[in-house]
């Protein structure tokens, strides 16, 4: 009879194959598709990103090591797939932005995690601290910079100026634009990939940003074509990485975190939004989803923490009524929070500081 393998004995030895840079085992970044077990054969099938193919071999020798040790097992046979990056990464590079001097993007894994809140509110900090600011919405199926500056097409969009050029709409200083100026919000946008890089092309080059010192591109969620396309247009300067607490593996970021290395953006830092619940009522503050896990997810990865935005009714229904928070009011504890991460951008960034707050 031969000696029965331990299942758990395999998960351990995946779990503790740790994936440098990811700052995370086979086992929680969910890498392991399956592990078979026959008589004193085990097979196991990985699935990573294409980014860490070079690190094939050294996970080959450490689970060789690990698991041959594990009593009954006679032979080990590792499969590994490799996920394909999109395939604009190898596109040339241009810069349809020159009068910019930095350019921002802001990105998550995916949607609803609170990026065009975030976006929004610290434009609105550095501009108010004499920054030339501006923001561009690039998420095109669900603009949504319209509505949180109180702006849309039904307002009276922008204007052309005598040149042709777009003119970005103003408010509290910023220059903004948004797929959401230029048509109905009830229209549907039933669009293909290359109609959508030809309106973000002309958000950059017929639009009228003029000399900003920053500009923020808010993203549309997730990693793929169009977000690629979109970086490899312009020079950009750093990313910011949005994730929520809910994401316990912090696995959606990742992906973020991942594509940006792989097209070379630096990497600003990593906000954690809807960290803690503070009661409206009392100002009690409650971290639902724990405390710490996206500080600690970044720290692993080595990337700067950017701060922590708690869920507050005052965040949300400020940006439905077109008044971000950061602009309205600036010194509530909301606001402030807000500032803070805005400092560390600016920071990063280098900008030379215009005026303290
Ligand atoms: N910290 C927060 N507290 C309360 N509501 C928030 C917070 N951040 C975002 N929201 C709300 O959550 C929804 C999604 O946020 P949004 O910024 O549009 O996300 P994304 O751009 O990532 O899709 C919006 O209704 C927004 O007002
Ligand atoms: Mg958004």
């Amino acid at each position: 009879m031969p000696q029965k393998i331990s299942r758990a004995a395999i998960f351990e030895a995946l779990d503790n194959t740790v994936i440098h840079g990811s700052g995370s085992s086979l086992m929680t970044m969910k890498a392991v598709k399956a592990i078979d077990l026959d008589e004193g054969r085990v097979q196991i099938s990985i699935r990573l990103q294409e980014t860490y193919k070079e690190q094939e071999t050294a996970i080959q020798e450490q689970l060789r090591t690990t698991i041959l040790a594990i009593p009954g097992v006679e032979r080990l046979d590792l499969d590994f797939e490799w996920e394909k990056l999109p395939s604009a990464i190898g596109a040339e590079k241009q810069n349809l932005l020159p009068a910019v001097k930095r350019v921002v993007v802001v990105g998550s894994g995916k949607g609803g995690v609170g990026k065009s809140t975030i976006a929004a509110n610290i434009a609105c900090v550095l501009a108010r601290k004499g920054h030339r600011v501006g923001l561009m919405d690039a998420d095109l199926y669900g603009p949504s910079i319209g509505m949180m500056f109180g702006v849309d097409a039904g307002t009276g969009g922008p204007q052309v100026s005598s040149s042709g050029a777009i003119l970005p709409l103003e408010k509290y200083g910023l220059k903004l634009m948004s797929m959401g100026f230029l048509i109905d919000e009830d229209q549907p946008i039933i669009w293909r990939g290359p109609m959508l890089n030809k309106a973000l092309n002309q958000f950059m080059t017929e639009v009228e940003w003029g000399d900003l010192d920053v500009l923020f591109i808010d993203l549309p969620p997730g990693t793929g074509d169009i977000q690629i396309s979109l970086i490899h247009s312009a020079n950009v300067s750093g990313a910011i990485i949005v994730s929520t607490p809910q994401d316990i593996a912090f696995l959606d970021a990742k992906k973020a975190i991942g594509m940006f290395r792989a097209v070379q953006v630096p990497i600003l830092g990593v906000v954690e939004n809807m960290s803690s619940f503070i009661c409206p009522n009392c100002g009690f503050e409650t971290p639902i989803f724990g405390r710490g896990g996206v500080r600690g997810a970044a720290k692993s990865m080595n990337l700067p923490f950017l701060g922590e935005i708690p869920i507050d009714m005052q965040i949300r229904t400020t940006s439905d009524t077109g008044t971000p928070i950061a602009a309205l009011r600036p010194d509530s504890p909301q606001g402030r929070v807000f500032s803070d991460v805005a400092e560390k951008i600016e920071k990063a960034l280098s900008l030379s500081i215009v005026k303290q707050l």
